[in-house]
């Protein structure tokens, strides 16, 4: 095949950011509202990255890329991918935002090049090479960003055991709205561990209180009772607050949709910044939701209803 494409969308979490690290289950699930496309052929002179963030030589991409660079390596060996080859980066994923940019461009482009290779590309093969490149980038990630993004369907996720399809059916619509500030996800997972060392029996009863959350809001789901999952929002919003992981944008975002009549606001992802999430009762609230958010200084927002049949 002379040309391979690939495409991945961002994630949204909905409940058990963080306390996912520490085993503790979170929801979370594909989002179709932004996306990565990457396209691969073989190039003439030298192997070449095009993206808004960089374009140029493979060999000159800056360390911030890392994720990208160690992928190519492992899939290059793996294919024995003859260089030098052109890579395209298309992304409406805001980059460091919660919405799971790094692991969205890893399956891009693992798709990419099993599309060129003229392979299936399996979701456990697909996460075989993107988890090896996330560790690399990441540190200690759960895995609940590239077991997301490569799925179809929101899921159950606990590390270490793995995950199970979940039916995200609710009459309720998800307001995602971008403080537009950078997040810092690898920063605020570390601090939490130092905070683990420190004080290992307060934070530890933390994180089992946000799974706990995360169990609630399960059953709130199945249930079809959005207020309740709107009180649970709530109370792992306050938790990750004292965990240090929201900041003044996002809690000025959250209190504002509080205001205004949202059932629950919090943070979504790795927080400091990076994306909040509201839940509306129906589209209509929703939508003004999303013009109170902007008005109030998001950079952008989204919807996505909740029920299988509401997808807007
Ligand atoms: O900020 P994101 O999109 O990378 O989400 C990170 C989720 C965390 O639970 C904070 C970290 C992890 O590895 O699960």
């Amino acid at each position: 095949k002379s040309i391979g494409t690939g495409y991945a969308s961002g994630k949204i979490i909905l409940m058990g950011e963080h306390s996912v690290v520490y085993g503790e289950p979170a929801i979370a699930f594909p989002f179709s509202g932004t996306g990565i496309q990457a396209t691969i052929r073989a190039n003439k002179l030298e192997s070449w990255i095009e993206s808004s963030f960089f374009h140029g030589p493979l060999s000159e991409a800056p360390t911030t890329m890392r994720n990208v660079t160690v992928l190519l390596w492992y899939l290059v060996k793996h294919f024995k991918i003859p260089e030098p080859f052109y890579l395209k980066i298309e992304s409406s994923i805001p980059a460091e935002r919660g919405m799971g940019s790094s692991a969205a461009v890893a399956v891009a482009i693992t798709r990419a090049v099993f599309d060129w290779m003229e392979e299936p590309a399996t979701q456990e093969k697909v996460l075989h090479f993107v988890n090896q490149a996330e560790a690399v980038a990441h540190g200690n990630p759960s895995g609940i960003d590239a077991t997301t993004i490569s799925g179809t369907e929101p899921i159950l996720y606990q590390k270490g055991i793995g995950f199970q399809p979940f039916q995200l059916n609710m009459d309720a619509f998800l307001v995602v709205a971008d403080t537009g500030v950078k997040g810092q996800t690898r920063k605020a997972v570390k601090d939490i561990a130092k905070l683990m060392e420190l004080r290992p029996y307060e934070i530890s009863k933390q994180m089992r209180t946000l799974g706990k959350l995360t169990g609630q809001a399960q059953q709130a789901i199945l249930q079809n009772r959005p207020q309740i999952l709107g009180d649970c929002m709530n109370q792992a919003q306050s938790l990750l607050r004292l965990l240090g992981t929201s900041n003044r944008h996002l809690d000025h975002l959250i209190e504002t949709a509080l205001e205004n009549q949202a059932l629950g606001a919090k943070l979504t992802g790795g927080g400091r910044g990076g994306c909040m999430i509201a839940l509306a009762e129906n589209e209509t609230r929703g939508r003004q939701l999303q013009r109170i958010l902007l008005d109030a200084g998001a950079r952008n927002t989204w919807i996505e209803g909740l029920g299988v049949y509401a997808h807007v």
